[in-house]
């Protein structure tokens, strides 16, 4: 049994069991809307004056983010699916999957390519403007393949849910962090921050390029980040943006003291290494408020604007947030407004009582 859901501007057919990754012939999982509008609203903005966009989604499941991306990009730009200057490639490594891609494709009246097979031989197969990688658990594995399909002035999007392992708490995290090429985790009251600098981190380890975080963040179950990479230029500094971004957390759970550095410091705990760069580039994220942002305030998610707007103030504080919790820890603890006041802090997304302390 199949049932069609309405998704953005597109209709999905979807198994009745899409939400059972095993049992159903293609996964559909409502709760990542929120993951799939955000990816819209930052493709948009950052395709808007592309003239041709490439875009690769290896793990299509049902095609609802492939196909809202045939879709949806076209709304504010240049670009039209049909006359061929929007390309969208969706994979899939079960039959099951590219079947309902293709369904759903021609239910919403847009053109993908479709392949079954291997996420690493899709992404390898030609050069692309966009790579979405969403997989079960960790991206990590899929990361040097994207980088080999990726053009320059390209952009990585890449969701994590192995948050387990990024948080340290995996019963064999360690042997989970080989994935990351053995980055370790830490335990701590700023772990979704560290999280997701551990998944940049990797990203930037493995690549050659320069490349900048434009949206980084932490929700529900899973980190998500979009990434733009250059190329390495004669003209590109040395050590180049990359290597200087790369480095350590050093925290001390006793004084709650943490700082970011290049090397490991003595007397701390440490997790890395990771990214030690910003996370976030502002006007970019200012402009997704402003403009593609505002088509989703209109709409019924105030969950993707209300995260937009904590990042854009608190893009420019100090790294490894705090907590309310921690910042009054054996004393009464006050309200989260007047903490921010008392430490002219802003809030972070990634926590609900967290703050972050101005730079
Ligand atoms: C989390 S789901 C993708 C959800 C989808 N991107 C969305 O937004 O609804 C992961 C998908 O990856 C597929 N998959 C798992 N391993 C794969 C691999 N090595 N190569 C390609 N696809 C794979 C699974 O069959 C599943 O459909």
């Amino acid at each position: 049994m199949a049932k069609i859901i309405t998704e953005g501007k597109v209709k999905i057919l979807i198994p009745s069991q899409g939400n059972r990754p095993i049992k159903s012939s293609a996964f559909y999982n409502p709760k990542m809307k929120l993951n799939r509008d955000l990816s819209m609203a930052v493709a948009r903005e950052f395709f808007k004056n592309r003239a041709s966009v490439k875009i690769c989604e290896p793990f299509a499941a049902t095609g609802i983010r492939a196909i809202r991306y045939a879709k949806e990009l076209v709304s504010t730009s240049n670009l039209q699916p049909q006359t061929p200057n929007l390309f969208v490639y969706a994979g899939d490594i079960r039959s099951s999957a590219i079947e309902m891609v293709e369904k759903n494709a021609k239910l919403n009246k847009v053109k993908i390519e479709t392949f079954r097979g291997d996420a690493n031989e899709l992404l390898t197969a030609r050069k692309y403007d966009l790579i979405d990688l969403d997989p079960f658990g960790t991206p990590a594995i899929f990361v040097d393949s994207a980088l080999k399909g990726l053009k320059a002035n390209g952009l990585l999007c890449a969701t994590a849910t192995d948050m387990m392992a990024l948080c340290g708490v995996a019963p064999k995290a360690g042997t989970e962090m080989q994935k990351y090429d053995g980055a370790k985790a830490i335990k701590c009251e700023f772990v979704h921050e560290v999280a997701v600098r551990l998944l940049l981190g990797l990203i930037a380890r493995k690549s050659k390029r320069v490349m900048k975080p434009l949206l980084s963040l932490s929700t529900d179950h899973y980190i998500r980040v979009f990434v733009k990479f250059g190329n390495l230029t004669p003209h590109t500094p040395h050590p180049t943006p990359i290597q200087k971004n790369i480095g350590y957390v050093n925290y001390n759970p006793k004084t709650g003291k943490r700082s970011l550095s290049k090397t490991p410091k003595t007397g701390y705990k440490h997790a890395g290494p990771l990214w030690i760069g910003k996370l976030w580039n502002k006007p970019f994220i200012g402009n997704l408020l402003r403009g593609t942002g505002a088509k989703e305030r209109r709409g019924a998610d105030k969950k993707l604007v209300k995260i937009l707007e904590t990042i854009y103030e608190e893009c420019n504080g100090q790294p490894l947030y705090s907590s309310v919790r921690e910042l009054y820890k054996g004393k009464q603890q006050p309200k989260l407004s007047e903490v921010m006041k008392k430490f002219k802090a802003t809030r972070t997304h990634f926590k609900d009582q967290g703050v972050r302390l101005k730079a």
